[in-house]
């Protein structure tokens, strides 16, 4: 692991300040309490977590049933996920909260909207009138293809309400990506918008959604939000307007009573091979991880304007924009657009003008802003906040310094939270009030997460050492299975290790003990903090009639984190000019989505293989980097394929 030379030369240590402690949710104490009962007993520190945060219709009767690799949390257990974000906010001590802001939504073109916790509730309840009318039932999968509206959020609670398992699909997705997962859930409705601002202009949804359900037998009803107001074509007998079915909807809907393992929502993320998996949350121990992290590590009060940038497409959406902030009672603001839109600073305006107190981005997105310059960060008066995050991707020192002195004032305490769509909810993170932060480093476990970096061969490293990053006990939050397929869960979870979790992450302990993430060792590229395998590139790239073969590998990327590169054998004949480049680029994006899309793509007339026909990918990596030193080609097939390769590079 080279990487990790550099990364133990950081030994910039930053303190708790004594004043945030002092206020913190969880105090210094508290957190030595909970590190030790979570240690030494992890089910009864969250059984204690279920019982403080979440409120249940029916007392769960055991904690934990875990017959590896299938857990079972919170047997017994009745509850239901929008009351807990919702209902509970109305009654009783927590009455006052009817009038406070759920939702503070920005448009990209600067309109806004705020959503009170009763109206938010009052939406949730008709909108889920509206799935039932159209013959939602609970189980039935609902698939969400929406812009950044506060309708997504009315959407995906409202099929909470009613126990209809959601699967959002990122805005961002092709036609084709939208098809699959559509048909991998077996999604009865389909919700989507006409259209989303992005970079200053509309940017229409419905056709993608038309273009999908060519392919898709089970969907009967598709249902769209008017946000743009462009023309849209509706399809008599299938399309039907999002506000024509609410205006007659009743505000009334009982949260329906759901076992603690019901299902509660899919979201697809790449793996290894071609198709995505549909990772699966239950209700009991998804809600009781996110809400409890969501206190403890963000310091989540009634006081705060919290702001988390992240797309609810994504995991960090879904946990951090919507359930963990809306069960705590705060307030989430949701941006549509792009952060550089209308200038570079709109990030930073969004901030003063909200007066957001919490700040959670990417990574890539801090270096965009230290690319672009202080002066826009300084443009503003930035002092509200007062605790920032990151997640998505290792932070390297310099964006994290950064971070800390411009937009933190060196007075905000940053979480680098490490975690995945599998574990649902944040694994490894810093706790503001009790734990000393180092650039770089997501620092520990959480209470109740046991993590550890292990060998090939099983054993736990030593520091300094590198390894493979393992969860050696079942949490709350951690996906239920892969969709469809319990066989892939097993493999591609739990067949590394016995009984244990394995992130496919790289990670190394220093001798404090704290966690540093070196990224992925599979064939998953983190692209600006998400995840696209190499295959499903590859699988696109050989789907156009010009490619007879290709292998994609990623590069480091200063601003992006990762680059894709593709390396493509055009078929006999073609002209592989840059007509061919710009097209296939333009196929990819059609086939996955731009996100997906290849910085670079070269033409080979071979790949480097094995004499067993592998492809070494590990040799493509570093040619695509432009590394010097090619390391072991004693393997290689064809040495001829190496110089030409080489040769390949136009710059
Ligand atoms: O490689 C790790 C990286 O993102 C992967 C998970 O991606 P995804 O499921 O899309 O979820 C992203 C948001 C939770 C991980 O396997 N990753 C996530 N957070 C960090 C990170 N790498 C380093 N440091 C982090 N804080």
């Amino acid at each position: 692991m080279p990487d990790i030379e550099s990364l133990l030369k950081e030994n910039r240590v930053f303190k708790p300040s004594k004043e945030f402690a002092k206020a913190a949710n969880w105090s210094k104490k508290q957190i030595k309490e909970y590190r030790s009962l979570g240690a030494a007993n992890p089910e009864r520190f969250w059984a204690k977590m279920a019982r403080e945060n979440i409120d249940w219709f029916t007392p769960f009767k055991k904690t934990l049933e875990w017959k590896p690799p299938f857990a079972k949390w919170f047997r017994g257990g009745k509850l239901n996920v929008s009351y807990n974000c919702l209902d509970r906010h109305l009654e009783g001590d927590n009455a006052w909260r009817r009038n406070k802001a759920a939702i503070i939504w920005e448009g990209e073109p600067g309109d806004t909207r705020i959503l009170t916790y009763a109206e938010l509730h009052r939406e949730v309840c008709k909108f889920a009138n509206v799935l039932k009318q159209q013959g939602v039932k609970k189980g039935d999968r609902v698939a969400l293809y929406m812009p950044m509206v506060p309708e997504l959020a009315v959407a995906i609670l409202a099929c909470t309400r009613i126990g209809a398992p959601h699967s959002v699909v990122f805005g961002g997705f092709s036609a084709e990506a939208l098809r699959d997962r559509i048909n991998d859930a077996g999604a009865k409705l389909v919700v989507t918008a006409d259209g989303g601002y992005r970079r200053g202009a509309p940017h229409a949804l419905k056709p993608a959604v038309d273009e999908a359900l060519k392919g898709c037998e089970g969907v009967g009803s598709v249902i769209v939000v008017q946000r743009t107001g462009e023309a849209t074509e509706m399809q008599a007998g299938r399309d039907l307007w999002w506000h024509e079915l609410m205006e007659g909807a009743s505000a009334k809907c009982a949260p329906a009573k759901l076992d603690a393992e019901h299902p509660l929502f899919i979201l697809y993320t790449s793996g290894t091979t071609g198709k995505p998996k549909g990772i699966l949350h239950t209700t009991g121990g998804y809600l009781t991880h996110v809400t409890t992290t969501a206190k403890a590590i963000f310091d989540l009060k009634d006081s705060d304007t919290y702001w988390c940038t992240a797309d609810i497409g994504w995991i960090t959406g879904h946990s951090y924009v919507i359930y963990g902030i809306l069960a705590n009672g705060a307030t989430t603001l949701m941006y549509e657009g792009t952060p550089t839109y209308p200038a570079p600073d709109r990030f930073w305006d969004i901030i003063e003008r909200w007066g957001v107190t919490i700040f959670y981005t990417a990574p890539t997105a801090i270096r965009t802003f230290v690319r672009l310059g202080d002066e826009y960060p300084k443009q503003h008066d930035l002092s509200s906040l007062r605790l920032l995050g990151t997640v998505g991707e290792p932070i390297n020192p310099e964006a994290w310094m950064w971070y800390h002195r411009v937009i933190g004032g060196r007075r905000c305490p940053i979480v680098d939270t490490w975690w995945q769509t599998e574990t649902g909810g944040i694994m490894i993170s810093p706790l503001a009030a009790g734990v000393e932060t180092k650039p770089g480093s997501a620092t520990l476990p959480f209470p109740g997460i046991h993590a550890a970096v292990y060998d090939d061969s099983g054993a736990s490293v030593k520091p300094p050492n590198g390894g493979f990053l393992v969860l050696e006990k079942p949490w709350p939050g951690m996906l239920r299975g892969i969709w469809g397929d319990p066989q892939r869960y097993k493999e591609t979870y739990w067949g590394t290790y016995d009984k244990k979790y394995f992130a496919g992450d790289g990670a190394h302990r220093d001798k404090d003990g704290y966690f540093w993430i070196m990224g992925r060792i599979d064939d998953v590229m983190n692209i600006s903090g998400h995840r696209i395998g190499t295959m499903e590139v590859e699988s696109a790239l050989v789907s156009h009639r010009d490619v007879a073969e290709s292998a994609v590998v990623g590069r480091p990327d200063e601003i992006t984190g990762t680059a894709i590169v593709a390396f493509v054998t055009p078929k006999s004949g073609i002209d592989s000019g840059p007509a061919l480049t710009q097209e296939l680029r333009a196929h990819v994006t059609k086939q996955i989505g731009a996100i997906a899309k290849p910085a670079e793509i070269r033409f080979t007339d071979a790949l480097p293989k094995t004499r067993s026909g592998k492809i070494m990918r590990r040799l493509l990596r570093d040619i695509a980097s432009g590394k010097e030193a090619i390391g072991d080609t004693t393997t290689l097939e064809d040495y001829s394929v190496l110089a030409k390769l080489r040769e390949s590079d136009d710059g």
